[in-house]
């Protein structure tokens, strides 16, 4: 993978023949189901970790990312256990709205990094998201609005079974996410179960690809990134033709 060089005008959006609209890909599936891990199994495997941001060909971004700001009542409900994080409605749907419409217009984005210990975006985390050639977007509701939906090029379900999932939530969210074992096991019950079967799962019949087990799922993953890999070919054959057109025409004469 190769870096570019580009250029930003007012607004972030592209100086001129660079401009392009990225392939944008939509990861969903049920908490903990490995939405996570599968696209950092993905960016891994091209090699767009470590890369730095304005070089990066591949981004990835997260729902939690766009989860609207809780009231101080909110808030409250919120340590309790006792606010729904699983509703459509706790997501700012215009901003995700809004957001994929500018990366597919080419327009910088910046977006910051969830708490979920405190249950808050952190405002001083930033990430830019520079205009990349493929932007994979994960959560678990990004299938739910058609509006949203509809944006997507391609878009896959991780499909882990309930009980997989909330045997590798409960520790995760212990862990990492500073909660307690009655916590996460009552949020679950009263929230996170019922929503994922009214409002997540019904989305699974819009993926074009569900990729059972997850990160386990090497063979799926493969398929994927040689896919994002014949993409990014594609980009760079279409970016260095608008460069340079007299060669091109010249090479097709
Ligand atoms: P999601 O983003 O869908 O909620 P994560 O990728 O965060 O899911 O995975 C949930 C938890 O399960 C994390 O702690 C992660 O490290 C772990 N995990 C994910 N995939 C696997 C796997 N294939 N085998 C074992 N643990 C996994
Ligand atoms: O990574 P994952 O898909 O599990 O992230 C979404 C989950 O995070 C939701 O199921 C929601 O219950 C949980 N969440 C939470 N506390 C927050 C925000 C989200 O437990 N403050
Ligand atoms: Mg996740």
């Amino acid at each position: 993978v190769t870096p570019r060089k580009m250029s930003f005008g007012i607004n972030g959006k592209l100086n001129g023949l660079e401009s392009k609209t990225p392939f944008l890909i939509g990861v969903s599936g049920g908490t903990a189901s490995g939405k996570s891990t599968v696209c950092k199994r993905i960016m891994e495997k091209l090699g767009q970790v470590d890369m730095d941001h304005m070089q990066r060909q591949v981004v990835c971004i997260s729902q939690d990312s766009f989860y609207r700001d809780l009231s101080p009542a909110e808030k409250l409900k919120a340590e309790k256990g006792q606010y729904n994080f699983d509703h459509p409605d706790a997501f700012d749907n215009d901003l995700i709205l809004q957001t994929l419409q500018d990366i597919l217009a080419g327009v910088k984005c910046e977006i910051p990094a969830y708490d979920y210990r405190t249950n808050s975006l952190m405002k001083d985390q930033i990430t830019t998201i520079y205009p990349a050639d493929v932007v994979l977007f994960e959560g678990i509701l990004v299938f739910y609005f058609p509006k949203i939906r509809d944006l997507f090029h391609m878009k896959l379900f991780v499909d882990t079974d309930s009980d997989t999932r909330l045997a590798r939530r409960v520790p995760r969210d212990i862990k990492e996410r500073g909660r307690d074992l009655d916590y996460v096991l009552n949020q679950y019950m009263n929230f996170v179960k019922p929503a994922f079967e009214e409002f997540c799962l019904p989305t699974k019949k819009f993926a074009d690809v569900i990729i059972p087990r997850g990160a386990d799922n090497t063979v799926a993953i493969d398929l994927i990134v040689h896919h994002i890999w014949d993409i990014l070919r594609l980009k760079k054959a279409e970016n260095s033709s608008r460069q340079h057109p007299y060669i091109y025409q010249h090479r097709l004469a």
